[in-house]
């Protein structure tokens, strides 16, 4: 017997990881096993059969083939192709959210709201099927133009985390479909279930739609055939979502055969709250972007620095609102919850080692910092006072709710706090103060891949290019022009004149 969200999508109980193509998935049953565990339970969900080198030897030959059937099909058919995805994940976001939601941990809302972002991409991704635009330029040589145009550049390899087990999936796969790719996707072992679901509702509409395989999908019991897809030449762009430290090794692996990385890595993501904040906006902005996915994203708010002059009124309210949070902390299936629980015991112990740290390092503890006993990974979200920010455990992104708050007199002090931290991935300012507003997004000011102005670091909109700078690796994805990361520009120069002449005047006369 399955769990009722795992029957709905026709997930059954026990599963096979690999999805091979031609609609057929691996039988194999002897590379391991994957147990993803409800969050909110500690059971375990499901069981799925991990692949074997024989199933990636497969999937990689079948994409290669796919990929020089796709890049030839025209960029509005693959556009079409999409429109089909994007269709069929509105008919089953219900479930899909909600199986989101029970096996990853977060919100049921937050698990619809995913998927809806699937749903965005999808349909953001079918409009620019129409405009991988190159641009053209004038030659320097009579009789001669000069255009840029934009090709697929093979297979992408897709590496993505828990804490989004669908959404940064559709950013990368369905922006690099309509580009022309084929992309070969490796989920987080702790949400498998999310991710074959997914595969099942897209494989099978591109299936309905006569569309070939342009989907991939394997689960590894270990690291063995990751490290081996991370190596693998066939891959010409592998899109990472993770850990620093991990991103740090793919990057280096990535660099080291001359592939392409696209990395999204670990944010350290403040608000300012400045003199002139208004608190109507900035408290609900600040409690979401903290405690919101039991501040399991990588754009959670993890640090605040607020003006002296407001400090107090701040944390009263904070912890005010935490209070009532605390109510609402449970299972995330239930709509009447607001934060559920963290994804597994060992984010619990990260979680209380770091509360530890910040004590034994002077900190205050406001509110929140335990466990909670209960079965599941439940922790009540924490706040933080009393530290620099130069404490080395509010330097470090721990991936749990823990908002380490603190004060400033000075605005540049402020945005030099707000800068001051190995990671560069999304920020905020609270102010009514235009000239503030601009400063903070000045070329002095936030050195963030994402800068808000009265709304919270978290929640980005997929029309907008996502990632960050420093150790967050540097990778934009989803909107924007980040869809150039998935293809090659080529430089083309045409000579219809009868001469040839050569650039920058050089004359080779023989
Ligand atoms: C992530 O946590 O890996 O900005 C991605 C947000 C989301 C994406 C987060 N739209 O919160």
């Amino acid at each position: 017997m399955s769990h009722p969200v795992l029957d709905k999508l026709g997930l059954g109980a026990v599963e096979s990881g690999s999805y091979l193509g031609q609609g057929e998935w691996s039988k194999t049953t002897d590379a391991g096993v994957l147990e993803p565990v409800n969050p909110t339970t500690g059971e375990v969900l499901g069981k799925v059969h991990a692949s074997s080198k024989a199933d990636y030897d497969t999937l990689m030959a079948r994409a290669e083939a796919a990929f020089k059937v796709w890049r030839t099909t025209p960029a509005p058919k693959r556009g079409e192709a999409i429109r089909l995805c994007a269709d069929a994940l509105r008919t089953h976001k219900d479930a899909l959210g909600s199986l989101v939601a029970l096996e990853m941990g977060k919100s049921k809302p937050e698990g619809d709201g995913e998927v809806q972002e699937m749903i965005d991409i999808g349909e953001f991704a079918v409009g620019l099927s129409r405009q991988l635009y190159g641009l053209t330029m004038h030659s320097e040589r009579p009789g001669h133009r000069m255009y840029e145009q934009w090709h697929p550049i093979g297979i992408v390899g897709v590496i993505s985390a828990f804490n989004f087990p669908v959404a940064v999936w559709a950013w990368n796969s369905f922006i690099a479909a309509i580009c022309g790719d084929i992309t070969v996707w490796k989920p987080s072992p702790k949400t498998p279930l999310s991710a074959i679901a997914s595969m099942k509702i897209c494989n099978e509409a591109l299936r309905a739609g006569g569309f070939p395989d342009i989907f991939f999908l394997f689960n590894d019991a270990g690291t063995e055939l990751a490290q081996e897809f991370v190596d693998d030449r066939r891959v010409a762009l592998v899109s990472f979502t993770g850990s620093t430290k991990v991103g740090r090794t793919v990057g280096e692996r990535v660099a080291r055969r001359m592939g392409r990385s696209l990395l999204e890595l670990g944010g350290n993501n403040a608000i300012i709250v400045d003199e002139t904040a208004d608190l109507k906006l900035a408290i609900p902005a600040i409690v979401f972007g903290a405690v919101g996915t039991c501040g399991q994203r990588c754009t959670t708010t993890r640090r605040l620095i607020v003006h002296e002059s407001r400090y107090d009124e701040v944390l009263a309210a904070l912890i005010k609102a935490y209070g009532q949070v605390e109510g609402k902390i449970g299972d995330p299936t239930d709509p009447a919850n607001l934060v559920g629980p963290l994804n597994s015991s060992d984010a619990v112990d990260a979680f209380l080692d770091s509360i530890a740290a910040a004590k034994a390092a002077g900190g205050k503890v406001q509110i929140g910092g335990e466990k909670i006993e209960r079965k599941g990974f439940f922790v009540k979200p924490a706040i933080v006072t009393g530290l620099t920010n130069e404490a080395e455990v509010v330097q470090h992104e721990t991936f749990a709710p823990i908002l380490y708050v603190m004060k400033y007199a000075d605005i540049a002090d402020a945005i030099d706090m707000q800068n001051a931290v190995p990671q560069g991935l999304s920020s905020a300012i609270f102010t009514t103060n235009l000239k503030r507003a601009e400063a903070f997004l000045a070329a002095s000011g936030s050195d963030c891949g994402i800068a808000n102005v009265n709304i919270g670091t978290s929640g980005a909109e997929i029309g907008g290019a996502f990632g960050g700078e420093k150790e967050t690796g540097g990778g934009r994805e989803s909107g924007s022009d980040a869809w150039k990361a998935y293809m090659r520009r080529q430089t083309n120069t045409i000579n219809y004149s009868d001469a040839l002449p050569l650039a920058q005047g050089i004359k080779f006369d023989f």
